[in-house]
């Protein structure tokens, strides 16, 4: 009789527990791979395991298959989601969820299509309706800071009180908590964990202690 290799069937992975699983998704731009590992378990030893590699860099796919392979505590996503071929790309890299600046029809289907939860960006009314439309209500509302900070959201809890954001775009240590405080907030998204000359100075230790601080960020426990 043959034998079958098969693979431990892993858990579904939602949009919403992406955004449960800390108070920040790291976003996260990777020019040089040899970066990705490391950068991966400073992250991880830090307590943020939902990791957003943005497609902005030719070696982002590289990097996506580097700590998928090597870092099994990290869960890689793919940020900068912009097409269906992106999707398909960042999943055969390993990517496990995808996060967009915007949201188109076709981009939801092809997450879909490859079970990849989708956190689409947002910035308007009609954007989070058409996101609804596919079935989507867990949302990066994007640019955050830019597009109305915290009083866009609280004025979205209104008509959108069944949406829950994760606000990115300006985020910084010192407004994170004010957002985050927000009842539609559960998460939010920022390149502040990994600063470019941390990156580019191996400072692991201080990409960590950054997120051992973003851990600490206060969120009511009713969304964690
Ligand atoms: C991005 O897409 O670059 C993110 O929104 C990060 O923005 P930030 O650098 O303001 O955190």
């Amino acid at each position: 009789m043959a034998v079958t290799a098969t693979t431990p069937a892993r858990p579904a992975l939602t949009p919403l527990a992406v955004m449960q699983d800390a108070p920040v998704i790291p976003v996260i731009v990777l020019h040089d791979v040899a970066h990705a590992v490391p950068l991966a378990r400073a992250l991880v030893a830090g307590g943020i395991r939902m990791l957003e590699i943005t497609l902005r860099t030719p070696q982002a796919l590289a990097c996506m298959e580097a700590i998928a392979r090597d870092v099994p505590d990290a869960v890689v996503g793919a940020g900068t989601v912009r097409s269906a071929a992106d999707g398909q790309a960042a999943a055969m890299a390993g990517a496990r969820f995808a996060v967009s600046p915007g949201y188109t029809h076709a981009v939801g289907q092809a997450c879909r299509d490859l079970r990849l939860p989708l956190l689409p960006g947002v910035a308007t009314g009609s954007e989070i309706m058409l996101a609804q439309e596919d079935g989507l209500s867990e949302l990066k509302f994007f640019p955050a800071l830019q597009a109305g900070g915290p009083a866009m959201l609280k004025a979205w809890s209104g008509p959108f009180g069944d949406v829950r954001f994760c606000p990115t775009g300006g985020v910084t240590p010192a407004n994170a908590a004010e957002l985050l405080a927000l009842p539609n907030v559960v998460c939010v998204g920022g390149s502040w964990l990994t600063p470019a000359d941390a990156l580019a100075a191996g400072d692991w230790a201080r990409i960590t202690q950054l997120a051992r601080a973003a851990c600490q960020l206060p969120r009511p426990t009713s969304r964690t």
